[in-house]
């Protein structure tokens, strides 16, 4: 149904080193060339460059939690079978048969210890390995290599906190400095209870026809937009409160990497209830601090980390929300991807995860939570996916492109607190865009390398 072009033409490299030198000018006035968004020629650079290259967030343990267990996912647009093998390992595999590349596993998410391709009958272990073929003796006669033609596994794979991230490149950075703050960020969010987090569901998946790096950069530092884009949550009375007042109660904290977290300043804001995101008094006794150190306590309890992204398309969620229009909010945690598809159309993954304490009521009202405002027909995911639409419908305008249409990142600049002790920087404000300007910046270092 999508698709793009994989002739490069000869003058592509030209056109991208331009284009790039466009954007490096335009981030040092910020601005933003449009031409980066919707584009046939970036997105195949990109898929090839950062999503090869780069940590990729591909789903969380408790979804596999036996040996035996798979799901598919993507990373890129490659599809991945991501294994939890006999030894407790997690495989990252490529879903083609070594044979002719058929698609070996059609199953959304199972139990096996093996996969037989269903074209020719190839075989192969659940941890790649290939392990027979149909007339072994007299098809190949001794020829066929076992060691040879297993599926094309991922070098790279680590976990966080459950969560799941492979790189299909063996050089670079492993996933703990990769993420650098975001890591110690992690321990603050994720790391409150020693059983840790599960996923509710599975993660829904639908199509935006919108480009995924309006997504990420969004997660990663617009708190501006909330106030307007997300106007009739409070119109409607959907949510107590005034979207208005997010902006103004949003900080930063920033990371290497293009990394980004919005905090915001919830016990100021709106009274001690919602100290530690909000979570009720019996959830918060049941947590464990002792392990955190003293800037993470005092984050949590008043400017808890709420949005983020993790370059490149991986985002996190955790917001005090209301369960039905008017009730009382609490703490729902949703984990995202902006999954790249085509120039201009991303697939959205949506995860709704809580602590695996927590009882079972809780959890019920924190998905429903987490779905009104931003499961697929969520109030908030509605507002925000029309608006990256038009994004993506400018990135392909010949009139914008003609007058190379550039667009505007010159908020304020704010310095980041001196006082500041954890890693990373922290902003008392969020006006500034200096996460969109940090995300850019790292694409831009990732599309320019082995140019
Ligand atoms: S393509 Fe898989 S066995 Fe032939
Ligand atoms: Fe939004």
């Amino acid at each position: 149904m999508y698709k793009y072009n994989s002739v490069v033409p000869g003058d592509e490299k030209k056109y991208l080193n331009a284009l790039y030198d466009r954007v490096e000018e335009g981030l040092n006035q910020g601005l933003l060339p449009v031409d980066v968004f919707n584009d046939e020629k970036v997105f195949r650079a990109e898929m090839e460059r950062i999503f090869t290259r780069t940590w990729v967030f591909v789903g969380h343990e408790s979804e596999i939690p036996n040996s035996g267990d798979f799901m598919l996912r993507k990373v890129g647009l490659d599809q991945v079978i991501v294994t939890r093998g006999s030894k407790g390992e997690i495989n990252v595999l490529l879903n083609h048969c070594r044979h002719r590349g058929t698609e070996v596993c059609h199953e959304d998410k199972g139990n096996a210890t093996h996969f037989r391709c269903p074209y020719h009958g190839w075989i192969y272990k659940n941890n790649g390995d290939f392990v027979g073929a149909p007339d072994m003796r007299q098809a190949y006669g001794g020829r066929l290599d076992a060691k040879k033609w297993g599926l094309l596994k991922a070098p790279r794979v680590d976990t966080i906190h459950g969560l799941i991230f492979t790189c299909l490149s063996d050089e670079g950075p492993g996933l703990r400095e990769y993420l650098g703050g975001a890591a110690w960020m992690f321990d603050a969010i994720f790391g409150l209870h020693p059983d840790g987090v599960r996923v509710l569901a599975a993660p829904e998946r639908f199509i935006v026809r919108a480009d995924w790096k309006s997504g990420a950069e969004n997660f990663c530092g617009d708190a501006y937009h909330v106030g307007t884009a997300h106007y009739s949550a409070t119109a409607s009375k959907f949510i107590p409160g005034d979207v208005r007042e997010t902006g103004p109660n949003a900080r930063g904290y920033m990371f290497e990497n293009g990394h980004g977290f919005i905090g915001h300043a919830l016990r100021s804001w709106f009274g001690p209830p919602f100290e530690l995101w909000g979570y009720p008094p019996e959830i918060r006794a049941q947590f464990d601090l002792s392990h955190l150190d003293e800037t993470q306590i005092d984050m949590i309890t008043n400017v808890p980390p709420t949005i983020s992204t993790i370059f490149p398309n991986m985002s996190y969620l955790r917001f005090p929300q209301p369960a039905q229009p008017g009730e009382f909010p609490l703490a729902f945690t949703s984990i995202r991807l902006w999954q790249p598809v085509a120039p201009g159309v991303m697939e959205l993954w949506n995860w709704i995860v809580d602590y695996k304490f927590m009882p079972e009521e809780y959890t019920k009202r924190s998905y429903i939570a987490g779905q009104f405002g931003f499961g697929s027909g969520g109030i908030f995911e509605q507002d925000d996916t029309a608006v990256w639409e038009g994004i993506a419908k400018v990135g392909s305008s010949p009139w914008s492109r003609k007058e190379k249409l550039q667009l505007n990142y010159q908020q304020v600049r704010v310095e980041p607190d001196p006082n500041w002790k954890g890693p990373g920087k922290f902003f008392n404000s969020i006006y500034g865009e200096y996460m969109q300007e940090a995300f850019w910046r790292r694409w831009l270092k990732d599309m320019r390398e082995s140019t």
